[in-house]
C-alpha cells in the first residue's frame, strides 16, 4: 500500500487514481497523521501531495518529519518536494518568475524514475516558490528553461522529488514515472483488483453485521446498486433493501429495478408506492427549491416509517464514496472520515440508532464500476448516467403533475434510445429532456398545433462541477426531434441547450 499526504492540492485524488490504476492500493490522510499510524500502515512508500501553501507561510501544513527517519521511499510533489527539502536542511525561495502550465522537462541525470521517459519531454508546472539549495544526499535530475530543479533525488534514502505534476494528463509521461515508483523504487506489485476488493469487503461486512440485519435505500443508481450486492453477497437475506416510488421516475424505471433485484438477484426488497403522496405535496409548487424540500421531507419520512417495519435493523448501508469521505474533512487537520451527510436519510442514524455500512468508502467512481461489472451488475445499471434525487421534478419547469410528467417520461425515453443506439449515452455525462411550462404554435398534415415544447439537455463532463454542452451531430439531434415530434402527443417543438456550465447549471432547475 502507498500512503498519500495531503496539503490540500486539487489534484491529490488524480494521484490515488493513478496509483490504483496501475493496480497499486493507497489512502489518502491529512498531514496531522500520528507517525505512529504511519508505522502501522506500514506503507510501501510515501506521497507528499501538491498543495496551495508557501512552505514559509505561518500555518503551513507540514507532516512529522520523523516520517524521513522510516527508511520508506518518498515521492514529493510540487508543494511536497518543497516540504522535504525544506525539512531535510534545503532552501526555498520564492522565484522571480512563476510557472504554470506546460513546460519542457530536460533529464539531466538517468534516474530510475526516468526509465522508459525520454530526455525532454511535456510537464506540467504549478508553482510559485522554487529550490534554491538541495539537502546534503540529494542531486537535481532535470530541469526546466525556469526552474534549475525540476526534479530532485537521494538515491540512498530512496527520496524523490518532482516541481511537476506527474498525476495530470498534460504530463504524458507522468503515470510512467509514477509506475517506476511503484514498482521499481518501492517494491510494490500490482494486487488492487475490484475481485481482491470484493473478498476483502464481503469478509468485513460479515465481520461488522455478524447475524444482525441491515436496511439499505436503493436508488437505483449504480452506487446503491453496487452496495446491496456487495452487502446481500455477504449477508444474504439479513440485508432488506428499501426503494421508494415518488413518482416522479423515468419509463419503467420502478420495474426494471424489481425485475433486477427481486427477480433476478434474489434481494429483500421493499417497494413503497409513495407517487401519490409525492404528487399530492408538488400540487401547485413551482419553486425548485421548494419542490426540493417537499421531496426530501417526505422521502425521509416515507423511508423511515418503511424502515421501522423490519424489526431488529442495526445497521443502515449506504453507498458512500471516498471522494466523499476525503471532502468532508478538513485539508489540514481536524477530525478524519466525519462522513458528509449528503444523503437524504442523513439524519435517520441517529434517530434509529443504526450503525452505518459503507463498504465502497474507499473507491473512486470508476471503481465502483469496475466492481459493478466484475460481480455481474446488468450493465445498463452499471453504465447508467447521474439521475438527481428530486427527478423528474426539476425536469418539469413549473408545476408538477401526472400528465406533464407521463409526457416528460415518453420524450426521455425517446431521447435516451436515439442516444443509446447512437453510441453516445456512455460518452455523455448525463443526457435528458425539459418540459417547458410554455406552449407555441405548429403545424401538424393540415392542422394548427398548440402544443408543449420541450428542451434537449446533454452534456460533457468530469464530476459535474463544470460541463461542456455536447457537440452532437446534427443528423442524431434532427433523428429526436422527428421522433419526440412524431410519437409523443402534446409536443410540437424540441430545441437544444447550447449553454455550458458555468454559468448554467446542468439541470434548469
Ligand atoms: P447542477 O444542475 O447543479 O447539477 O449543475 C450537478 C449535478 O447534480 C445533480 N443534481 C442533483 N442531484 N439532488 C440530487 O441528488 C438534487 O437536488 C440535484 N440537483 C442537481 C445533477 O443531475 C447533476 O448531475
Amino acid at each position: 500500500m502507498i500512503l498519500i499526504i495531503d496539503f490540500g492540492s486539487q489534484f491529490n485524488q488524480l494521484i490515488a487514481r493513478r496509483l490504483r490504476e496501475c493496480g497499486v492500493y493507497c489512502i489518502i490522510e491529512p498531514p496531522t497523521i500520528p507517525i505512529e499510524r504511519i508505522q502501522a500502515l506500514s506503507p510501501l512508500g510515501i506521497v507528499l501531495s501538491g498543495g496551495p501553501s508557501s512552505i514559509y507561510a505561518a500555518n503551513s501544513p507540514r507532516v512529522d518529519k520523523r516520517l524521513f527517519d522510516l527508511g520508506i521511499p518518498v515521492l514529493g510533489i510540487c508543494y511536497g518536494m518543497q516540504f522535504m527539502v525544506d525539512t531535510l536542511g534545503g532552501q526555498v525561495k520564492a522565484s522571480r518568475k512563476r510557472e504554470y502550465g506546460f513546460s519542457e522537462l530536460r533529464i539531466k541525470q538517468s534516474d530510475t524514475l526516468f526509465k522508459d521517459v525520454p530526455d525532454r519531454s511535456t510537464v506540467w508546472m504549478s508553482h510559485g516558490d522554487s529550490i534554491s539549495r538541495l539537502p546534503e544526499g540529494f542531486v537535481t535530475t532535470a530541469d526546466t528553461e525556469n526552474t534549475p530543479v525540476a526534479a530532485a533525488a537521494d538515491y540512498q534514502k530512496r527520496f524523490y522529488g518532482f516541481q511537476f505534476h506527474p498525476e495530470v494528463v498534460h504530463t504524458p509521461k507522468g503515470k510512467q514515472m509514477l509506475r517506476n515508483f511503484l514498482f521499481d523504487v518501492c517494491g510494490c506489485k500490482r494486487n488492487w483488483t475490484m475481485k481482491a476488493f470484493a473478498r476483502q469487503a464481503v469478509a468485513d461486512i460479515r465481520q461488522q453485521v455478524g447475524d444482525r440485519k441491515v436496511i439499505l435505500g436503493l436508488s437505483g443508481g449504480v452506487d446503491s446498486s453496487v452496495t446491496a450486492l456487495l452487502i446481500h453477497q455477504a449477508i444474504g437475506h439479513q440485508l432488506t433493501c428499501i426503494f421508494v416510488d415518488n413518482g416522479l421516475l423515468r419509463l419503467d424505471e420502478a420495474l426494471k429495478l424489481k425485475k433486477t433485484f427481486k427477480e433476478h438477484l434474489k434481494i429483500n426488497i421493499r417497494f413503497v408506492n409513495a407517487r401519490t403522496l409525492f404528487l399530492k405535496a408538488l400540487a401547485k409548487v413551482s419553486d425548485p427549491e421548494k419542490k426540493r424540500k417537499i421531496i426530501g421531507k417526505r422521502f425521509m419520512e416515507v423511508f423511515e416509517a418503511e424502515a421501522r417495519k423490519i424489526e431488529g435493523a442495526d445497521f443502515l448501508a449506504q453507498g458512500t464514496l471516498y471522494p466523499d469521505v476525503i471532502e468532508s474533512r478538513s485539508a489540514f487537520g481536524g477530525p478524519t472520515a466525519v462522513i458528509k451527510s449528503h444523503h437524504n436519510v442523513g439524519g435517520l442514524p441517529k434517530r434509529m440508532k443504526l450503525k452505518l455500512v459503507e463498504p465502497l468508502q474507499y473507491l473512486f467512481k470508476d471503481e465502483v464500476r469496475k466492481l459493478g461489472k466484475q460481480m455481474g451488475l446488468d450493465p445498463e445499471l452499471v453504465w447508467r448516467q447521474p439521475f438527481p434525487g428530486p427527478g423528474l421534478a426539476i425536469r418539469v419547469i413549473g408545476e408538477v403533475s401526472e400528465k406533464r410528467l407521463g409526457i416528460l417520461r415518453q420524450v426521455d425515453h425517446v431521447l435516451i434510445e436515439e442516444i443509446k443506439a447512437a453510441g453516445y449515452y456512455r460518452k455523455l455525462w448525463q443526457s435528458f429532456a425539459v418540459l417547458l411550462p410554455i406552449k407555441s404554435v405548429g403545424i401538424m398534415g393540415d392542422s394548427r398545433t398548440y402544443e408543449h415544447i420541450v428542451a434537449i439537455r446533454a452534456v460533457t463532463s468530469k464530476d459535474a462541477m463544470t460541463a461542456d454542452w455536447a457537440k452532437l451531430p446534427h443528423d442524431l439531434l434532427g433523428r429526436i426531434s422527428n421522433r419526440i415530434i412524431n410519437e409523443v402527443r402534446g409536443v410540437n417543438r424540441v430545441v437544444y441547450d447550447i449553454s455550458s456550465k458555468p454559468p448554467s447549471t446542468i439541470e434548469w432547475e
